[in-house]
């Protein structure tokens, strides 16, 4: 196995045999790799870890992803959106702890329309000029995507969920398509948005050549971010009964991004911490170099429930901020306030 990792090292993507195999081989090959990650993740960042304050603005959807807690046929939800001066008011205290890269993310939700998405994004735009603004708000026109560019956002984070279109329908409603999500993806890219894709590990019935499927995805888009973590079934969703994913497989994902993609920024997920309580630590020492915090107001951090058991839903934002700090700096690595740019991204680089 030690050969195909070096080939990987080298070549920053493997024939598709070879990629299955790393992919289901036993765990024995587990610590070179990781080494192998943390090497190339150590020449782009070194220590560096980066923060997102993630801010959770509505968690009204129109869609019905069968895996989501928070899919619109969950009546069992207890809906909130946030108003612009709640968002602002997340982001000052962020600002406050150190964080310089703040995540609107949301389900899709027709309220905010294009005209009070610009207001916000400019609204933060001003008031933070040295802040990065990363939209996750899902599928959306080019147009639209356009305008919130043109209003001060930077990045935008998309997972393509699954680059098999039909695993892609066995996870959604035949409203959603995974031409669209991806058509949405190059739309981002074309604008000029630092773009994040990924998938969940282990969602059902992912097999390991939908997962290669997935890698030369991502490896034809060239995304700066890739955020993958592990499917946690809810227990109010079509697919309550499925086994979550893996953390093993998981963090040899990440591990092989890295070395596919040197210089992307991949976050040690909070579903990787939900499954196991070393799991970001764990992330972070297979090659992850970003993690994304809570920002939200604590009264609605338990209703964005979009898996069961979802860590850190109880704790203010500066507790969770030096509960980080904490953990990141017994493995060896140091939080660092800076907007965390991908290295070597040029814009308009299509
Ligand atoms: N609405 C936006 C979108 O569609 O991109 C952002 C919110 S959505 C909840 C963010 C991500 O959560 C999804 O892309 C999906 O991969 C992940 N997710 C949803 N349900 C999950 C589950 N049960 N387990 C793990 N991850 C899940
Ligand atoms: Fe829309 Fe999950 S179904 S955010």
């Amino acid at each position: 196995m030690k050969e195909i990792i070096n080939s990987l090292v080298v070549n920053r993507n493997l024939p598709e045999k070879d990629m299955k195999m790393l992919l289901t081989c036993d765990s024995s090959a587990d610590a070179y790799l990781y080494e192998q990650a943390q090497k190339v993740r150590q020449q782009y960042y070194g220590n560096d870890i980066y923060i997102r304050g993630l801010i959770e603005m509505s968690n009204y959807c129109k869609n019905n992803c069968y895996y989501c807690g928070i899919r619109a046929g969950n009546q069992e939800v207890s809906r909130y959106r946030l108003s612009a001066e709640e968002i602002l008011s997340c982001c000052g205290q962020g600002y406050q702890l150190g964080f310089r890269t703040f995540v609107l993310q949301g389900g899709e939700d027709m309220y905010y329309t294009d005209a009070i998405m610009v207001d916000i994004i400019s609204a933060i735009r001003s008031k933070y000029p040295d802040c990065a603004i990363t939209l996750s708000l899902g599928e959306r026109s080019y147009e639209t995507y356009k305008a919130y560019f043109d209003a001060g956002a930077d990045r935008y984070l998309l997972r393509h969920e699954t680059a098999d279109f039909y695993h892609y329908s066995q996870l959604h409603p035949d409203t959603l398509s995974a031409e669209n999500r991806q058509r949405c993806l190059y739309d981002l890219k074309r604008i000029g948005y630092q773009v994040g894709t990924g998938f969940m590990v282990g969602s059902p019935y992912q097999t390991p050549e939908h997962l290669v499927k997935d890698l030369n995805f991502i490896a034809r888009l060239q995304p700066q971010m890739v955020g993958i973590g592990p499917f946690i079934p809810h227990h109010q969703t079509p697919f309550a009964d499925f086994p979550q994913g893996s953390v093993a497989l998981t963090l040899r994902l990440i591990a092989i991004l890295r070395l596919m993609l040197p210089a992307v920024l991949l976050p040690a997920t909070t579903a990787l911490g939900t499954l196991d309580p070393q799991g970001r630590e764990k992330g972070i020492l297979a090659g992850a170099n970003v993690i994304m915090p809570n920002l939200s107001p604590v009264s609605v951090r338990k209703k964005y429930q979009i898996y069961d058991h979802k860590i850190c839903t109880g704790e203010e934002a500066a507790e969770c901020r030096f509960c980080l700090q904490k953990r990141i700096e017994s493995i060896g690595y140091q939080i660092v306030v800076d907007r965390g740019d991908a290295k070597q991204y040029t814009k308009n680089q299509m």
